[in-house]
């Protein structure tokens, strides 16, 4: 079994400094996949039986992207339509139902600053707050919804706040990990 699966989606990798940082850290972990998610999907067209058993065979589940505005990368919401519909709506007893209770961590990087993300900054609302459709999403699903891990300002961060950055990503998936057990 997998124990910890990242699906990253980001629509232009080969240009990622912030995405390409944590994944590469984390694939670096026992027992951690990351599976590029635009690259196997570049037209959008998600094959439904191998996400279902990619899914069902992994204890975590971390979705991680870049924030577009304010949202998720499209591909991201492909998924939730071709994956969960199918698990939670049309499948549920013998598919979504095996879920439950599973671990899910948001791993999502943010262009401006924490400021901007205030009642009082450009963007009003906290990240937090943007990304309760996933929570909501999660709360659905019965999975157990853990506190997002998100980096803000991250294309002034330089190679070596990249790195810091990753080593907190992989010291937070081990946590994750450790809870689980626990
Ligand atoms: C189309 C698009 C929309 C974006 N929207 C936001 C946004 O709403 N908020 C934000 O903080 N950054 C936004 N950004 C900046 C990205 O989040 C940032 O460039 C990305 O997290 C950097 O990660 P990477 O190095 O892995 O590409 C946007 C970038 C693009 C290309």
């Amino acid at each position: 079994m997998t124990q910890t699966l990242i699906l990253l989606f980001h629509p232009d990798y080969r240009c990622s400094r912030a995405n390409k940082a944590l994944a590469e850290a984390a694939s670096s972990q026992p027992g951690t996949t990351v599976v590029d998610m635009q690259a196997l999907y570049p037209d959008g067209r998600i094959d439904g039986d191998v996400e279902v058993a990619r899914l069902l065979a992994a204890e975590r589940i971390v979705l991680q992207f870049p924030v577009q505005w304010y949202s998720t990368p499209p591909l991201l919401k492909a998924w939730q339509d071709a994956v969960l519909t199918r698990m939670f709506y049309i499948h549920y007893a013998a598919e979504g139902a095996k879920l439950a209770g599973r671990p899910i961590l948001i791993a999502a990087t943010a262009g401006n600053v924490p400021e901007a993300y205030t009642p009082s900054g450009a963007n009003l609302f906290s990240l937090r707050d943007l990304l309760k459709p996933l929570q909501a999403t999660a709360h659905r699903c019965a999975l157990a919804w853990q506190e997002p891990f998100l980096v803000y300002d991250v294309r002034r961060a330089d190679a070596e706040a990249l790195e810091a950055t990753a080593g907190h990503y992989v010291a937070r998936l081990a946590q994750l990990e450790t809870r689980q057990a626990a």
